[in-house]
């Protein structure tokens, strides 16, 4: 998906309403203030209620169209936003807690980028602090629900927004799509390749950062995860 384009970045938060997963996410912060990471932080929704609840927070996203849309929302004065991919990002310090969200690890199409982006949350993380992120269970058939999948209608203020979804590419652990957006006077189409990398998969990446996995949840109920049924792969990882 281009999140650089100013449409994407504009509808993001329509076609990608508040879920149970920022409650997840939100609780790993717990009630005293705590300074949160959020890599790939898109539109800042949950970077500003993390700073809405009193916590320290830094979002880095690589798209800037996705930032300006951040800067508006309320809370958005109290983080500080930073123009950056996460493989890049370079701070001077260290957070309570580092996320990814939002199933931006899948964008990481290769390992060394995934490891690249594991290494610097490791980078960052106080000794007692915590990571987490999440990636789609690739036992679910995704290819076939999404195909199945009749267009999403979102209402807008002059009419209503069709979004439609085509798989244009399977091969191995890479899904190729194209959504479309019908607004009542434009179309818009964007190109998507996702990594669905199994839980042992990543688990050796997280080893190989010099991080351990203290936990894995399969549903935003904080589940545990079974490979035949759940649909998330939730990852909480520590320093070694
Ligand atoms: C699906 S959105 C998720 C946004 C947000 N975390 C959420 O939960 O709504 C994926 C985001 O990852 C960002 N992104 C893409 N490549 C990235 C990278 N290498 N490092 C960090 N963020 C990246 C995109 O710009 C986009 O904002």
């Amino acid at each position: 998906m281009d999140y650089q384009q100013a449409q994407i970045a504009e509808i993001y938060d329509l076609v990608n309403p508040r879920a149970k997963d920022s409650d997840f996410y939100l609780s790993l912060a717990g009630p005293r203030p705590c300074s949160v990471l959020d890599l790939g932080c898109g539109t800042g929704a949950l970077c500003c209620a993390f700073a809405e609840r009193g916590h320290q927070v830094t979002g880095v996203d690589p798209a800037a169209a996705m930032l300006a849309v951040a800067r508006r929302k309320p809370h958005a004065e109290q983080v500080e936003w930073v123009e950056s991919s996460a493989q890049s990002y370079q701070a001077q310090r260290r957070f309570d807690l580092i996320v990814m969200t939002g199933h931006a690890f899948q964008i990481l199409l290769t390992d060394a980028d995934a490891l690249a982006v594991l290494e610097t949350m490791g980078h960052h993380l106080k000794e007692r602090g915590k990571i987490a992120f999440e990636t789609r269970n690739p036992r679910v058939d995704w290819v076939g629900e999404w195909a199945a999948r009749p267009p999403l209608v979102r209402r807008l203020p002059g009419g209503q927004l069709l979004e439609t979804l085509e798989i244009t590419g399977k091969d191995g652990e890479f899904v190729s799509f194209q959504t479309t957006y019908l607004f009542p006077h434009a179309t818009l189409t964007t190109s998507s390749t996702l990594r669905f990398p199994s839980r042992e998969h990543v688990e050796a990446l997280i080893v190989r950062a010099g991080l351990v996995v203290r936990e894995v949840f399969g549903d935003w109920d904080a589940g545990p995860f079974e490979a035949a049924r759940s649909r998330e792969i939730i990852f909480i990882a520590e320093i070694g």
